[in-house]
């Protein structure tokens, strides 16, 4: 059984996860909109990713004979000023995700919570990753500002991302 606490933490994350999703799938529609279909497409993968993120812990709160209450998912942004304006967003949101999932364990630590301090291990991991990729693509875009031509290669490459979901990759 998981606490009334912990239940209702995860259940903001739930939330969180599907407002991640919501945000990558407005930026997709604004890549679109620029006719950069490779970068659309990293963003629908993340958007997948997102979705699975929350999903992970719908599961997990069920599991634990908790309940999910879904609330309201905030509106996202749906311009931006430049391609590189979206990744610094997409670092500085990925950050902010980060600090959550840590608010999320030393609640389970406080708690004395260990299966849901285990849970959460992967997410800890997993935003390793999203800071990366995104930082990536970052610093990346900051050489391109220079060369704009590259911009159509990083096009190219973002376009071969595809979506593993989670329990597939032996979680
Ligand atoms: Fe679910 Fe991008 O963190």
């Amino acid at each position: 059984m998981i606490s009334k606490k912990m239940e209702k933490a995860l259940n903001e994350q739930v939330n969180a996860e599907l407002y991640s999703a919501y945000l990558y799938l407005s930026m997709e529609a604004y890549f679109k909109s620029l006719n950069l279909n490779g970068f659309a497409n990293w963003m629908r993968v993340q958007t997948q990713e997102e979705v699975s993120h929350a999903m992970k812990i719908y599961g997990f709160v069920d599991e634990r004979g908790g309940r999910i209450t879904l609330k309201t998912i905030e509106g996202p942004q749906t311009k931006w000023d430049s391609p590189l304006a979206v990744f610094k967003d997409i670092y500085k949101h990925e950050q902010k995700v980060t600090s959550l999932i840590n608010d999320l364990v030393n609640l389970a630590i406080e708690e004395k919570d260990h299966a849901t301090n285990t849970f959460l291990q992967w997410f800890v991991n997993e935003q390793v990753e999203e800071e990366a990729s995104a930082d990536q693509v970052v610093q990346q875009l900051k050489i391109m500002e220079k060369a704009p031509g590259g911009m159509f290669m990083l096009d190219r490459e973002l376009a071969q991302r595809v979506f593993t979901p989670p329990a597939a990759e032996g979680e």
